[in-house]
């Protein structure tokens, strides 16, 4: 009979993660080829180098053998929207008529609960199969689209973070907030925000949809729950900085309309960013306001190229989103790579290691959940993914002969989706197995 502790597993595998972001440090990463990952009670116990490691296994635990495969700590993926699950890869030309084509009548069925939950269930399924452990999510107007998405997450035990969406203008009148009105966030607040692994966001869908009536109600909120997440989408398409120009005359900036309203601060995660300018950067820097960069969904808008060097000079916080259903793809491994085209395109450079840091690390951080999630120091939820480099015959070809740890990552990047993802881990327990 076996004696080993319930409580306590062990994963051999090539292990990947980051103590920093590898744009400004040398020894961001820790890379353990034969790398060992403890994981007790739901937890990392300790991460670094199986012959040091072993050892100290309590007795009877036997490490699961995953030798040839990479483990990194689950994916984030900052800025998607679920209800838009079903009109992924519908064509329009630009942002604004795919809105009104697309958009509002898809969210529109969300008024259903069980459409809302069905669909937060595949949603769910789709992110374990990319191995996106933790994403930051929109869900409609309807507050019942927030129960179906919580419930959903909350019965596979995932660290999730959604919001109703706010809109009182601008939108069709099915989709319309009554103005003045924040009661059903904030009910869903106390509902829902520090439930289990539940973190509630925000969510003002962006700055032509909402009143200023709603945009200063919007900021009251946020300071009243100052550890909640605020998300919303700016300085995404050009047609759409010029209306919010018009909207807005007395503001500085796009940006500069949220910072009125008091939407810039710590845990504000804004969706795009690709027309601020450096003050507009500096700004986010200074307030501790995040971007979520969508390289898929602004190539298939059209919308614009980030601008990874600006962002950089100004050390504003930076992850990356799918943004799906603008975004092409729920894989985050396909997002980076068109992250680093897109900084291609730009003039710039986006190495590897950066993206997985963008990824995991940088994510994290720029929700406030380091120590939490994104890297494997010890005490942070055990959300991680094992990555196949062999996972099909093109890429088991061309990872057969990596000189270098940045070539098999760049490889894994550039090739890979969901197929390169075999297993899923939150809170320490498989939540997805390819083939399984
Ligand atoms: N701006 C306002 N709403 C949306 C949305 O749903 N998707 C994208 N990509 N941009 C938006
Ligand atoms: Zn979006």
């Amino acid at each position: 009979m076996s004696t080993a502790p319930q409580n306590v597993q062990a994963y051999r595998a090539s292990l990947l993660h980051f103590h920093a972001d590898p744009a400004f440090d040398d020894k961001a990463h820790a890379w353990h080829e034969d790398g060992l990952l403890v994981v007790e009670d739901g937890r990392v116990k300790a991460a670094g180098e199986y012959a040091q490691l072993v050892a100290g296994l309590p007795p009877g635990v036997e490490p699961l053998d995953y030798r040839g495969k990479l483990i990194t700590p689950g994916f984030i993926d900052t800025h998607l929207h679920y209800p838009q699950t079903d009109m992924i890869a519908s064509p329009a030309p630009g942002l604004l008529p795919w809105l009104e084509t697309y958009t509002f009548p898809t969210e529109r069925r969300f008024e259903d609960p069980a459409h809302a939950r069905a669909t937060a269930e595949f949603f769910l399924d789709e992110l374990l199969r990319c191995g996106t452990t933790t994403a930051v999510v929109y869900c409609t107007v309807h507050p019942g689209s927030v129960d179906a998405f919580f419930e959903a997450s909350e019965a596979r035990k995932l660290r999730m973070v959604a919001g109703k969406v706010l809109m009182d203008r601008h939108c069709p009148d099915f989709l319309r907030d009554v103005e003045g009105q924040l009661g059903q966030s904030e009910a869903l607040i106390n509902k829902w925000h520090k439930r289990g692994r539940a973190l509630y966001a925000i969510t003002p869908r962006f700055a032509p949809t909402s009143t200023e009536a709603q945009l200063k109600l919007t900021g009251e909120l946020a300071s009243q729950y100052p550890d909640t997440f605020i998300q919303t989408h700016v300085s995404e398409n050009k047609d759409e900085c010029h209306w919010v120009g018009e909207l807005f005359p007395q503001a500085r900036s796009y940006l500069d309309v949220y910072e009125r309203f008091g939407l810039m601060r710590p845990r504000a995660l804004f969706g795009h960013c690709i027309w601020l300018d450096d003050e507009d950067f500096a700004r986010m820097a200074a307030t501790g306001s995040a971007a979520a960069v969508c390289p898929t969904s602004n190539l298939f808008l059209g919308s614009g190229l980030f601008d990874f060097e600006r962002a950089d000079g100004a050390r504003a916080l930076l992850s990356l989103g799918t943004d799906v259903g603008a975004g092409t793809s729920f894989s985050m491994l396909q997002t980076m790579n068109e992250a680093y085209k897109v900084a291609r395109l730009k003039g710039s450079y986006l190495p590897a290691l950066r993206m997985f840091y963008l990824a995991t690390l940088g994510a994290a951080r720029s929700m406030r959940l380091e120590g939490t999630i994104g890297s494997f120091a010890p005490g942070c939820e055990a959300d991680f993914v094992v990555l196949d480099p062999k996972a099909t015959p093109l890429m088991a070809r061309r990872t057969s002969h990596c000189e270098s740890l940045e070539e098999l990552l760049f490889a894994l990047a550039l090739l890979g989706d969901d197929r390169a993802v075999a297993e899923t881990y939150s809170g320490g327990r498989k939540v997805h197995g390819r083939g399984e």
